[in-house]
């Protein structure tokens, strides 16, 4: 496996990897990976001739007050990790590689996929995303490229833009990965001290919680999100951005439940902010 850090040696490298028609599966990552990550390698490597995972901070998608410059790094672990789960060529450029001076041009999804959720406590996120996932398919020109429903709104949003765009690429939506008691695995986790990352099960449980009401027959978005709102403050070290449920296409809010929905929610345990979802079938 190689590693590249410049877009001429990833052009380079790409073309005798690609020789003969070779279908190629790309998993766009921040790195500091994990198994989540590493699902999604596999999943393109059962599906694909070649594999290329890129692991590049996107200084764009984080705001001035997140955590850019404390984001974990860890580009020699990240990989070996992808290369045991199969992946052909990994592109970890740095910044300028990605934004030389000058750099004036921006993908912008507009209206309702960006402005709510996670959109609306983190403006210009994703301006950010969508414009680098735009700069690195054109670079690899993938044929498929997967992403977590980890990321629900990133992928209703990449959805949109490749069909907006008429880019010429599936989208793979793939499930998340959860550690044994539930909590969505991320790279953020590791900012959690041993006592956060107790309280940090309240994400998963709430939606747990909200699940089996379902289940049960419960179908009012309200009594369901006040449950969980419940659930999740009687953590001392939590603070809700947001708990929503919503059509999971469209993600407009929804009062009683109906087709696909998608319940998400963000809640900062300790200073960590972390996301999880849940979609579900509802009849
Ligand atoms: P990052 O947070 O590193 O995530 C890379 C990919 O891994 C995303 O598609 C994300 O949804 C997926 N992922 C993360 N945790 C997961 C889990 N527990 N289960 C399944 N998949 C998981 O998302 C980004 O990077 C960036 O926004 C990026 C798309 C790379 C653009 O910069």
């Amino acid at each position: 496996m190689q590693v590249v850090k410049t877009k001429a040696a990833l052009k380079e490298a790409l073309k005798t990897l690609r020789k003969g028609h070779k279908t190629v599966g790309f998993v766009p990552t921040m790195g500091f990976l994990h198994e989540g990550h590493l699902s999604l390698v596999k999943r393109a490597k059962a599906e694909n001739d070649v594999v290329v995972v890129s692991v590049f901070v996107n200084p764009i998608q984080f705001g001035p007050t997140e955590d850019l410059a404390s984001y974990p790094r860890d580009l020699e672990k990240d990989s070996m990790l992808v290369e045991g789960a199969g992946c052909d060529l990994v592109f970890a450029p740095e910044p300028e590689e990605m934004y030389p001076d000058p750099y004036m041009t921006y993908v912008d999804v507009i209206g309702g996929l960006t402005d709510k959720l996670c959109g609306a406590s983190r403006p210009g996120h994703f301006k950010g995303v969508a414009t680098v996932v735009t700069k690195l398919f054109n670079l690899v020109k993938p044929t498929r490229a997967y992403f977590g429903q980890k990321d629900a709104q990133q992928v209703a949003v990449i959805e949109q833009m490749v069909a907006d765009l008429d880019m010429d690429l599936e989208i793979v939506p793939c499930p998340i990965v959860r550690e044994a008691d539930g909590l969505a695995l991320s790279s953020r986790n590791t900012y959690l001290t041993t006592d956060e990352r107790k309280q940090a099960l309240v994400l998963s449980q709430s939606l747990a919680w909200a699940k089996s009401e379902i289940e049960k027959g419960e179908r009012s978005a309200a009594v369901l999100l006040n449950g969980m709102k419940n659930h999740i403050e009687q953590s001392p070290s939590v603070e809700i951005d947001y708990i929503q449920l919503v059509n999971a296409r469209t993600l407009e809010s929804v009062e009683t439940l109906e087709g696909t929905i998608l319940i998400a929610l963000a809640v900062k345990v300790g200073k960590p902010r972390l996301i999880d979802n849940m979609r579900l079938e509802v009849k």
